[in-house]
């Protein structure tokens, strides 16, 4: 078997969640994709803390089932769940990084 590390690893999520989470999360995750304004209830910020403290369990979870409007990725191979949730924990840090911004300035 073929080990790649974790930054291919976070790559590949990358690309699997523009492919198939964008339309409706928006590039960062923050609901503003552009299917994503239409949905009720819209998809709320993931890099947000609220799904941020959930366990990687829960959230591995809730990729593979969905959760009405958002479909189920259980068709994807469980290396892509994997992958995705890693890019999802991503993009939190990216969201904490920039809260740290903001904090600074005030
Ligand atoms: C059709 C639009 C749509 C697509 C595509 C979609 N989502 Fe969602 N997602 C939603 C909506 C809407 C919610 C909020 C659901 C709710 O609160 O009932 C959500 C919620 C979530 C949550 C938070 C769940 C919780 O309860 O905390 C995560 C994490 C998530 N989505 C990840 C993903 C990932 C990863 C993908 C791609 C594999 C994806 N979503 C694709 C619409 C979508």
């Amino acid at each position: 078997m073929v080990t790649i590390s974790p930054i291919e690893k976070i790559k590949k999520g990358k690309l699997l969640f523009e492919q198939n989470c964008l339309l409706c999360h928006g590039a960062l995750g923050k609901g503003d994709g552009y299917a994503g304004i239409y949905l009720n209830p819209r998809p709320f910020d993931i890099s947000s803390e609220k799904v941020q403290i959930q366990s990687d369990s829960t959230l591995f979870f809730k990729i593979t089932l969905g959760k009405a409007p958002m479909p189920t990725f259980k068709a994807l191979p469980f290396e892509s769940r994997l992958y995705l949730l890693m890019y999802v924990r991503e993009l939190g840090k990216n969201n904490n990084k920039q809260t740290a911004k903001n904090d600074s300035k005030n």
